[in-house]
């Protein structure tokens, strides 16, 4: 199938498009560059051995967007583009609605106007909200989220749900991620957050090739084993190969739309990965237990049974795959990719 990535220059859609073209799709990228340096599409090209066509705009602008979809012969889309920071989107919500929103009705409305109804979604396990049991499962129907980030993703599952419901060729399926760590194996691509990383992993992987003086671990009182957080870690590499057995699982799924937990089923402490990513570099890093996190959860992980069942899609690589490889990429790309 030919694919339209959106935000395809991003950390999972890169990741993705390696994996599209390995499995024999072809890709067209499109990307704002707003959250992701150029650099990174000659990193794609040199590892597909190939060029990918790649489009510079913002998916707002429906008029472009329908143009995109009148030029480009496009099967299907994957849709990652959307800001992502949590705490920002908490001090910008209308930034945040405006933009994750209205680049997903400019994709539906111009896949409507030109025939394209396959449509995988990068949606979070932040849409379970606070109350969901764990482990998370798809059909809990009571999806919330305690942030501006979280609601698009709740708005969008909505939106998409709804356009596939009055038109029977639609297939959607909604990839519900949780904790997307590690890189490509030859350390070529990876996560190279902007700024301050928010996340776990880039923090302490900035740490260890030292940008960073020592990780803070918030809170050291939850009721774990350890007494830090446990989360679903999960290889961006299994995330990127969960999105071509969605992909061309939709041709053949019974209902039009279908929610989808890419993870592994397994919650590990912050303090466990720490201690991973310290065999993986070698030696002790430095760390202090801080206060908790404001809207941190204790302990979240997955139920991936459907995506094992009805995708025949599995997470393989293991913690200390996940930090070989940050650590592989960040150490031979101390500062990420290169200045635009
Ligand atoms: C993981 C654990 C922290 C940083 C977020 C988003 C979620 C999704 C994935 C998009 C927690 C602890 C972290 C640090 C720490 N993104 N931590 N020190 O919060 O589980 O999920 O990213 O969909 O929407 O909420 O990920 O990496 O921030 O935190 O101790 O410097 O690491 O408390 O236990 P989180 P995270």
């Amino acid at each position: 199938m030919r694919v339209l990535v959106t935000g395809g220059a991003g950390y999972i859609g890169s990741h993705t498009v390696l994996a599209l073209v390995a499995a024999g799709h072809d890709v067209v990228v499109v990307d704002d560059f707003s959250n992701a340096k150029k650099a990174v599409v000659s990193r794609l090209e040199e590892l597909a051995g190939r060029q990918i066509p790649v489009h510079a705009f913002d998916l707002t602008d429906a008029a472009r967007t329908d143009e995109l979809f009148a030029t480009e012969q496009i099967d299907a889309v994957i849709h990652f583009a959307a800001f992502k920071a949590v705490g920002e989107s908490v001090q910008k919500p209308a930034m945040y609605y405006r933009n994750n929103l209205d680049t997903t009705l400019s994709l539906v409305e111009a896949m409507q106007r030109h025939g394209v109804t396959r449509f995988v979604f990068s949606s979070s396990a932040t849409v379970y909200g606070e109350h969901a049991p764990v482990p998370y499962q798809e059909d809990w129907d009571r999806l919330d989220s305690s942030n501006p980030y979280g609601q698009t993703k709740v708005m969008i599952e909505r939106i998409l749900t709804d356009v596939a419901a009055v038109d029977e060729a639609w297939r959607v399926a909604l990839l519900r991620y949780f904790n997307p760590v590690g890189a490509h194996p030859s350390g070529r691509i990876g996560e190279d957050p902007t700024g301050t990383p928010n996340n776990l992993m880039p923090y302490l992987s900035q740490v260890a090739v030292g940008r960073r003086e020592k990780l803070t671990i918030f809170g050291g009182d939850y009721p774990t084993a350890d007494g830090t957080g446990e989360r679903d870690y999960i290889h961006v590499e299994d995330l990127a190969t969960g999105h071509v057995a969605a992909l061309e699982h939709l041709d053949t799924m019974v209902t039009r739309t279908r929610a989808f937990n890419l993870g592994t089923g397994t919650g590990t402490s912050v303090l466990s990965l720490l201690r991973a990513f310290e065999r993986a570099v070698g030696r002790e890093l430095p760390y202090e237990i801080g206060p908790r996190r404001p809207g941190d959860l204790a302990v979240t992980y997955a139920d991936p049974a459907r995506a094992h069942a009805e995708l025949g899609w599995r997470a393989t690589r293991t913690i200390d795959d996940m930090c070989a490889d940050t650590w592989r990429w960040q150490s031979q790309n101390p500062q990420g990719y290169p200045e635009d």
